[in-house]
């Protein structure tokens, strides 16, 4: 089967030698790589290009040995298939044009054919397993239904999501109607994957942290839960919310495989509030990675030792920045490959 097992096992909380590693957003624009792709195709057609989305997905593993591989790919790319607009503007980010704001924008908004509107990304897949031959496992994704609802109503990025919270709280009805649309779409598009050939989930909770404890139940959370519920007998699920530390124990208790925790939540807090049982994946601050490479390894070491080297995946509490160096990366990954016990 797979050649370096160690992410699925550390997934199912098994003993190893060291713990596994890669980083979010690993395929990206701190790699020269990357960019020479970037400047001669726009953003949705690397997405959708097979040859293109495997070839950037294995980029960062050629350099750097990561033991996992994820795919190429947005988290924009399900509210796109649902028949909203969405552009990536360069130097912008994320611009939908046609915000959901009431019940006559939320009818337009449709439960696609996976196969008809997505079958690119299973495609991609297929592709990157056919390069990757075996070697580690491929992560597959999707964002929160409840992060995936802050575009699709605020339009574009944003520092609080003001208009995404108002929906919430002046029609909540028509919210959760959203909410339940990207739910049913995230569910089918995450099993198309897993039959396409990934071999695990994660779900992006990227904006969960905007949300109060008792909010983030009713907006984020149940949603999270489903698509839990849904995948868990066929693929191991991680759950990342940014800012969730409050949701830990919760999420302990909801089946998923491992849990995401970013730097504001030390790990002693991180096993302390997800019961000391769950593996949990983390959570070095992306910045830190702009501290020389002897200091970022000694960092690694202690983080690892922190956590302890069983249930538990090393990576970044949020996605690589563009402004790190390439020995500054490698230094993240071979510091994890050199632990010792
Ligand atoms: O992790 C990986 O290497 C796989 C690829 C990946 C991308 N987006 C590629 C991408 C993943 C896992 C995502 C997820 C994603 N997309 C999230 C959740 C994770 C997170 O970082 O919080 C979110 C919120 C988005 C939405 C999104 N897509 C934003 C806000 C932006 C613009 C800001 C930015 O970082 O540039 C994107 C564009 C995007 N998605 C880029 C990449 C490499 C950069 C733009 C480009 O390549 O042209």
């Amino acid at each position: 089967m797979i050649k370096n097992d160690l992410f699925l096992r550390a997934l199912k909380g098994e003993t190893v030698d060291r713990p596994p590693v890669w980083m979010m957003r690993q395929a990206g624009r701190y790699l020269p790589e990357f960019m020479e792709i970037k400047h001669k195709y726009d953003f949705f057609t690397r997405c959708q290009t097979p040859e293109l989305a495997s070839e950037i997905t294995v980029q960062p593993i050629r350099r750097y040995g990561m033991d996992a591989a994820i795919l190429f790919s947005d988290i924009l790319v399900i509210p796109q298939a649902m028949n909203i607009e969405v552009e990536m503007k360069p130097n912008f980010g994320p611009y939908l044009p046609s915000p959901i704001r009431s019940q006559k924008d939320l009818d337009s908004v449709i439960i696609p054919d996976i196969q008809d509107s997505l079958g690119y990304v299973m495609d991609a897949i297929k592709a990157t397993k056919e390069k990757l031959n075996d070697e580690i496992p491929l992560i597959g994704f999707a964002g929160s239904p409840w992060t995936i609802l802050c575009y699709c109503v605020q339009g574009q990025g944003s520092k609080n999501f003001d208009k995404a919270k108002e929906l919430c709280f002046t029609n909540p009805v028509l919210a959760h109607s959203l909410l339940q649309k990207i739910t049913d779409t995230t569910i089918a598009y995450l099993k198309a994957k897993v039959a396409a050939g990934v071999n695990a989930v994660q779900v992006f909770d990227s904006w969960g942290g905007m949300l109060s404890p008792v909010d983030y139940q009713e907006f984020s959370w149940q949603y999270i839960q489903q698509i839990i519920d849904a995948l868990k007998d066929i693929t191991p699920v991680i759950a990342f919310g940014k800012g969730c530390w409050f949701a830990l124990n919760d999420m302990s208790k909801s089946g998923a495989s491992a849990l995401g925790v970013d730097w504001t939540c030390s790990a002693r807090n991180a096993r302390y509030l997800s019961g000391g049982n769950i593996t949990l994946q983390g959570n070095f601050d992306p910045s830190r990675l702009l501290s020389p490479p002897s200091e970022i390894k000694k960092m690694v070491h202690q983080m690892i030792n922190e956590f302890g080297k069983d249930k538990y995946i090393v990576n970044l509490g949020h996605g690589i920045l563009p402004n790190i160096p390439l020995e500054n990366a490698k230094a993240f990954v071979d510091a994890v490959k050199e632990y010792k016990a």
